[in-house]
C-alpha cells in the first residue's frame, strides 16, 4: 500500500527556517477538504472523467480478450502519439516490463507484442525506427484525443505509406488501431471511413489524465499487462482520497506539502524514484504537474503566471549529477523520494575480494543505503524532502501511483485556484505549427509568425 512520509518537511526535522509547522499543516486541512469537495463536485457533474476510470473492470476484461485475439497476427506494436497520448504508456511499460522486453523473442514474451512509442518528429529517429521494423508483423496504435495533432498525424502518414508498400493497400488498414474522440477529428473520420479498429478517449478526460482510458489501456493490453489489477490499484487509491485529513488522504498530504512550499517561494519540485523501472513515472508526472499547474490566469481571470516547476531525477544515478546542487544550492526545492520496498529480485555482490566490504552484501542493500544516506544528508542540510513508498512494482502499485498523482494534481489546482484541466499555452503552439505548415484557415497567424521570424533573422544579436 502506498504511503507518504513527510516528517522531513517538519520544523522538528529541518528547523524553523525551512520546515513546516504542524499548525501550518493543520490550518490547511479545511481548504484541502474544500478542494476535495470541489474536485468531487466537478466529477459528479461529468466534467472530470478521470475520477471514475478505476471502475471499468468489465471493459478492461473485454479489452484484454480483444488483445489476446489481435496479437496473433503481429509481433510488434508501435504507438504513434505524444504528450498525454504517450507518456502514461511509456511509464507503465517501463515500470512493469523488463527494459529489454523488446529484445526478447515472442516465446519469451508469451506471445505478447514488443512496444515502441514514437513520440517525436525527429526525422532521424523516424528513419531509424522504420529501418528496424518488420512491417508485415507490426501494428500501429495511432493515439490522439483531438485527432488532429500534427506530430501524430505526420507519423501516421509516414507509417501508413510504409505499411502499404510492405503489405499492399488492401491489407494495410488491418495494421492500424485508432484511439481518439468518439465523434470529431481527422482520426475519427479516418477510422469510420475505413472501418479501422478504434477506441474512444472520453471527452471529459484530459490528455494527461488519460492513461487509464484506452489511451494507455490498449497498448498495455497488447503488452500482456493485467489491466484489471492496474485499475484495482487506482480504485484502492481512489477510496483513500477522501476529505482533507493529512493522515488519511495521501494525495491531499502530498498536495499540502507542495502547496505550502510553493507559497513560501520554493518553486521547484523534484521527483526522484529510487528504482530504474519508475524513472518514466517521473517523466509522466513531470508533464501532469507542469501542464496542469503552469497557468497565466487564475479562476477569476487575474494574471498569476503560476506554477511549480517539476524536475525528474533518478536515484542513485543522479546522486552523481544533481545531489550536490540539492544539498548546497539554493533553498528552492522540495524533493520527493519515490521508494520501493520489495524489488522482487535480489542480486548479491560476489566476494571477489574477500577483504572488500561490499562482498556478500546485495545491490538491494546498497540501493537502500544510498537512498537513506541521501535522505538523511538532505535532512541534515535542512532540505525539505518527503518519501512516497510503494510495496513493490506491480500493476496494482502502478495504478495506485497514477491515481495518487492525478488526485494530488487536482487538489493542487484547487489550492492554487487555477484550472488544472486546460492547456491554453500548448494550444497556441499547436496553432502556430499548423500556420507554419500551411494549413488553410491559419493565414492570420502565419502572417504574424512571418513578421516575428523576419525580426529574428534580422536580429543584431546574432553571431
Ligand atoms: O495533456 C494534454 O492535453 C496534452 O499533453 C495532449 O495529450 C497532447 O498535446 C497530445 O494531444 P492529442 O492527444 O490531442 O494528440
Amino acid at each position: 500500500m502506498l504511503s507518504v512520509n513527510f516528517t522531513n518537511c517538519l520544523t522538528e526535522s529541518i528547523g524553523l527556517e525551512h520546515g513546516l509547522s504542524e499548525n501550518e499543516l493543520l490550518a490547511l486541512e479545511g481548504r484541502l477538504s474544500d478542494a476535495h469537495q470541489n474536485v468531487m463536485r466537478q466529477a459528479e457533474t461529468g466534467k472530470l472523467g478521470f475520477i471514475d476510470l478505476p471502475n471499468q473492470a468489465p471493459e478492461a476484461k473485454k479489452l484484454m480478450a480483444w488483445a489476446r485475439r489481435f496479437r496473433g497476427s503481429f509481433d510488434t506494436l508501435v504507438v504513434l502519439g505524444i504528450g498525454g497520448s504517450a507518456l502514461g504508456t511509456i511509464a507503465a511499460q517501463q515500470a512493469l516490463r523488463t527494459p529489454y522486453w523488446n529484445l526478447l523473442d515472442k516465446k519469451a514474451r508469451n506471445g505478447w507484442l514488443r512496444v515502441f512509442v514514437f513520440d517525436n518528429v525527429d526525422p532521424r529517429w523516424a528513419a531509424d525506427l522504420a529501418a528496424v521494423l518488420d512491417l508485415k508483423k507490426t501494428a500501429f496504435n495511432v493515439i490522439s484525443k483531438s485527432g488532429t495533432t500534427a506530430e501524430s498525424l505526420a507519423a501516421y502518414f509516414i507509417f501508413r505509406k510504409a505499411v502499404e508498400t510492405a503489405v499492399g493497400p488492401k491489407k494495410a488498414p488491418g495494421h492500424f488501431v485508432i484511439t481518439t474522440d468518439a465523434q470529431k477529428g481527422y482520426l475519427r473520420e479516418l477510422a469510420d471511413r475505413e472501418h479501422l479498429v478504434s477506441f474512444v478517449v472520453p471527452a471529459n478526460v484530459g490528455g494527461r489524465f488519460s492513461v487509464l482510458t484506452p489511451v494507455g489501456l490498449v497498448p498495455l493490453a497488447l503488452s500482456g499487462l493485467d489491466l484489471v489489477d492496474l485499475l484495482e490499484g487506482a480504485k484502492a487509491m481512489r477510496a483513500r482520497c477522501q476529505g482533507g485529513a493529512l493522515q488519511k488522504n495521501p494525495a491531499a498530504a502530498y498536495a499540502a506539502i507542495q502547496y505550502l512550499y510553493y507559497q513560501k517561494g520554493v518553486k521547484l519540485s523534484v521527483l526522484m524514484p529510487y528504482a530504474q523501472n519508475l524513472y518514466s513515472v517521473a517523466d509522466w508526472y513531470r508533464q501532469l504537474w507542469a501542464e496542469s499547474l503552469g497557468k497565466r490566469v487564475d479562476r477569476s481571470g487575474r494574471t498569476v503566471n503560476a506554477g511549480p516547476t517539476p524536475i525528474k531525477a533518478l536515484g542513485v544515478t543522479d546522486q552523481h549529477s544533481q545531489a550536490q546542487l540539492y544539498m548546497e544550492g539554493p533553498y528552492d526545492k522540495v524533493i520527493t523520494f519515490l521508494s520501493v520496498q520489495d524489488f522482487g529480485r535480489k542480486v548479491t555482490i560476489p566476494k571477489v575480494d574477500k577483504n572488500h566490504y561490499l562482498g556478500g552484501r546485495t545491490l538491494n542493500d546498497l540501493l537502500k543505503a544510498e537512498e537513506q544516506g541521501t535522505r538523511s544528508a538532505l535532512t541534515k542540510a535542512q532540505r525539505p524532502n518527503l518519501t512516497v513508498t510503494v510495496s513493490d512494482i506491480s500493476e496494482t502499485t502502478v495504478g495506485e501511483l497514477f491515481f495518487f498523482f492525478e488526485m494530488a494534481t487536482a487538489y493542487m489546482g484547487e489550492l492554487m485556484n487555477i484550472n488544472a484541466f486546460d492547456q491554453p499555452g500548448v494550444e497556441l503552439a499547436k496553432v502556430y505549427t499548423h500556420a507554419l505548415m500551411g494549413r488553410a484557415g491559419y493565414e492570420t497567424q502565419r502572417a504574424e509568425l512571418e513578421a516575428m521570424q523576419k525580426k529574428e533573422a534580422e536580429g543584431k544579436y546574432v553571431v
